[in-house]
């Protein structure tokens, strides 16, 4: 393959029946602002005002509406209320719009005579491409090629550009430019102002006001190369340009398209008309070239540190770049106020909230590629914490409880009471991933001035969660594990691990910061208010929780309870394994049976990872695994990484193709929703952790590698921060080398 093949994702030909899944996987972005991979002319048949109510239900399960298409532009923190789905970001009106028409014919993917169709996200530097030939019903041959790019460095910009050859005929050709706000989120009209205008001279806006009360203004400049009269054609939701030109064979147009968004929550100064207008002259002085060459750079430098290089295995190779583009596409590291959602702000599945997959899936990718993002991700639940105080003070507890589903004010976001009452886990996932940055970056500062107040604040609400039992033992009832087809179980091994590291890690930093700065700990004391006897209460409270296992036990129990769980014959209920489990089961019957969504006891294992012996992780994956349905995306990715570290070769290259087609499928349009970014950071886990043998942060101070290499890569290679170092890795079958970045020799080792 040549080196374009291992960074672009292409679509070779149209199908309208892929569109979707299309534009999901084209999302463009820059942390700031994110567009689906939608036409610029958009699509017959696929309206996208369409109003309806939708109903809380669970995510995995339910249909999906919009069959053919679905626009999307969010930007982070601009959000609504949705009357029973609570806080959704809101998907704003359609910037890219751009459509041609011919001697009354209306460029269309769907409807008109188009060969040649070809189309690529170039992963090197975001930008999507089109071209194809659109051949007129009077005869006219028109090729068009499309280049759009959402800078990195210039975050407020969107800049495209389309060109048409003509290769035979003549004609008018009409084009229209387009801002429009006839768009929905989930059914809902979020709008309650829309101002559109347009100026003759070739430039126009869309003013917009959320029923929150957020502006939106979108302002675009177009430049073409032949002289064209525009002539204002809005509607009320829609600011329009409208103008022709002649053209005929061997005529080349050139329209390009300049697009400044901003709304009132940007931290730059000024209104954000003059913001847009500041932005846009600025970017016109600079020329497209260096606009164009800023944004490349920005690229260049991000992937310099996230790049994963695999020699052997091209599919490979395309795969995991295409996590990484999303990963840091939808990182946003300049701005607390926010992280990321679910769905990688390519879709409105999950509303845009915040999940546990930030701190578990995601987090670890950040922290070796980029600490600052992941000090961000952190940050943000800091800045959140007095949502869950307020959750927790709902719930009836003291002290801080996270959001299943968080909004950006940390409450509780999610519809549905299994998971927002009893997901309880989220709260001590946070508390770990603020300890494996700690350790992993050497940051204690933020531990001392921001992470002590998570510690405590839900410690308290540990303690008051916790329920004791005759004999003095500690317990956590009514739980559900990370495994959600079980909604309601007794001493989940993996939520009362992580609740007790929590709490140990809770009593640890105070005794620290006590020991080590007396003054620090006075002033959080008392911000904090810390009464006498708390932090014994959370000692002892961490040494009786119960573990529903020990150093013996030969199968770790998911928990106290799942043995008495229902078995599930499989072979007769799930009889296409294209679909998820959950469709071929009610709920009432899952919820009594030895069916798992997901990993559970394994991500404890990989969480904990020295807590166990080898054959108590063997004989896990042995005994979970046939009853695993992997109905999320969070499960394949755990199950590679314990297949690779039990020397499981063929499984592990199983769930590494599993991973990849998560997103990558076409036969499931698995990117239609939006992104499964939690599988993005997985699948850098999966070969971080996995393949390469990295022993986490968490658990080593020094950089400790087991590489096992699947079948076929003759090389792995990839950069990782460690401590405040950069480190360059290198796997080859057989030996491995380290190479710190400035200064340091080579560590070297044998790979299995
Ligand atoms: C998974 C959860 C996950 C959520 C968001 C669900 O299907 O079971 O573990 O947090 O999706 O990705």
């Amino acid at each position: 393959m040549n080196d374009e093949n291992l960074w672009c994702l292409k679509e070779n030909g149209y199908q309208a029946g892929l569109h979707k899944h299309y534009e999901g996987l084209f999302t463009q972005g820059n942390g700031y602002m994110h567009v689906r991979g939608s036409f610029e002319e958009g699509c017959s048949d696929a309206p996208q005002d369409e109003e309806y109510l939708r109903f809380p239900d669970n995510v995995t399960l339910e249909k999906p509406r919009h069959p053919k298409s679905k626009q999307g532009t969010f930007i982070p923190g601009i959000v609504g209320q949705h009357p029973l789905l609570k806080e959704e970001i809101i998907n704003l009106p359609y910037v890219l719009g751009l459509e041609f028409r011919l001697a009354g014919e209306t460029l269309d993917m769907d409807r008109c005579r188009i060969s040649g169709y070809r189309r690529w996200l170039d992963l090197r530097d975001g930008s999507l491409q089109r071209s194809f030939i659109w051949e007129t019903a009077e005869g006219m041959q028109l090729q068009c090629t499309y280049s759009r790019y959402i800078s990195m460095a210039d975050t407020h910009l969107c800049i495209q550009r389309v060109q048409v050859a003509v290769l035979a005929g003549e004609g008018r050709l009409e084009v229209k430019t387009t801002l429009r706000a006839d768009v929905r989120t989930n059914g809902m009209n979020h709008f309650a102002r829309i101002v559109p205008s347009a100026e003759t001279v070739g430039s126009l806006s869309l003013e917009t006001l959320t029923e929150e009360g957020n502006q939106i203004f979108m302002l675009s400049a177009l430049e073409v190369s032949e002289v064209m009269n525009w002539q204002a054609d809005n509607t009320r939701t829609t600011a329009a340009l409208r103008g022709e030109c002649s053209l005929q064979t061997g005529d080349r147009l050139t329209v390009s398209k300049l697009t400044a968004v901003t709304t009132d929550r940007d931290m730059e100064e000024g209104t954000v008309r003059s913001r847009a207008c500041t932005q846009l002259s600025r970017a016109r002085d600079l020329g497209w070239e260096q606009l164009y060459n800023r944004h490349a750079d920005s690229w260049k430098s991000k992937w310099q540190e996230a790049d994963i290089r695999i020699k052997g295995d091209d599919m490979a190779q395309l795969s995991v770049r295409a996590s990484l583009y999303h990963l840091i596409r939808s990182n946003r590291e300049q701005d607390a106020r926010v992280a990321i959602c679910a769905k990688g702000y390519a879709g409105e599945a999950y509303f845009g909230r915040y999940f546990w997959d930030t701190e578990i899936n995601l987090l670890p990718f950040f922290l070796h590629t980029n600490p600052q993002a992941a000090r961000n991700l952190l940050l943000f639940r800091y800045n959140t914490l007095d949502g869950a105080r307020r959750n927790a003070r709902n719930y009836g507890y003291r002290g801080a409880r996270y959001a299943w589903e968080s909004s950006l004010s940390g409450e509780e976001q999610c519809a549905n009471w299994q998971y927002a009452d009893h997901e309880i886990h989220i709260t001590a996932d946070i508390v770990y991933a603020l300890c494996h940055y700690v350790r992993a970056t050497g940051d204690n500062e933020f531990l001392e001035r921001y992470g002590i107040d998570i510690l405590v604040e839900t410690a308290r609400y540990w303690c008051d969660r916790v329920d004791w039992n005759r004999e003095g033992v500690g317990e956590l009832l009514g739980v559900m594990g990370p495994d959600e087809y079980l909604p309601f179980t007794r001493n989940n091994a993996f939520t009362n691990r992580m609740v007790k590291f929590s709490l140990e890690q809770t009593v640890a930093c105070m005794d620290n910061l006590e020991g080590g700065n007396p003054d620090g700990y006075a002033a959080a004391a008392e911000r904090l208010d810390i009464r006498p006897g708390e932090r014994e209460l959370f000692r002892h409270t961490a040494e009786k929780l119960r573990l529903p296992y020990d150093s013996q036990t030969e199968i770790v129990p998911q928990s106290d309870d799942f043995a008495s769980y229902a078995d599930v014959d499989f072979a007769s209920l799930w009889t296409d394994r294209s679909r998820p489990f959950g469709h071929f089961i009610s709920q009432e019957r899952n919820y009594r049976s030895k069916a798992l969504k997901q990993a559970d006891v394994l991500e404890l294992m990989l969480l904990f990872p020295q807590e166990f012996t080898r054959e108590q992780l063997k004989a896990a994956y042995a005994y979970y695994e046939p009853i695993t349905t992997h109905d999320s995306s969070l499960s394949a990715a755990v199950h590679g990484i314990v297949a690779s570290w039990l020397n499981q070769k063929e499984a592990a290259a199983d769930f590494l193709q599993r991973v990849m087609a998560i997103d990558l499928s076409l036969e499931k349009k698995g990117a239609a929703e939006g992104i499964h970014i939690a599988n993005c950071g997985g699948l850098w886990q999966l070969i971080v952790y996995g393949f390469a043998g990295l022993t986490s942060a968490m658990w080593s101070e020094t950089l400790q590698l087991q590489p096992r290499l699947p079948e076929g890569w003759e090389e792995l290679s990839f950069r990782i921060a460690w401590r405040g170092e950069r480190y360059r890795i290198t796997v080859n079958p057989g030996a491995y080398e380290v190479h710190k970045l400035k200064g340091g020799n080579a560590i070297a080792g044998t790979a299995i």
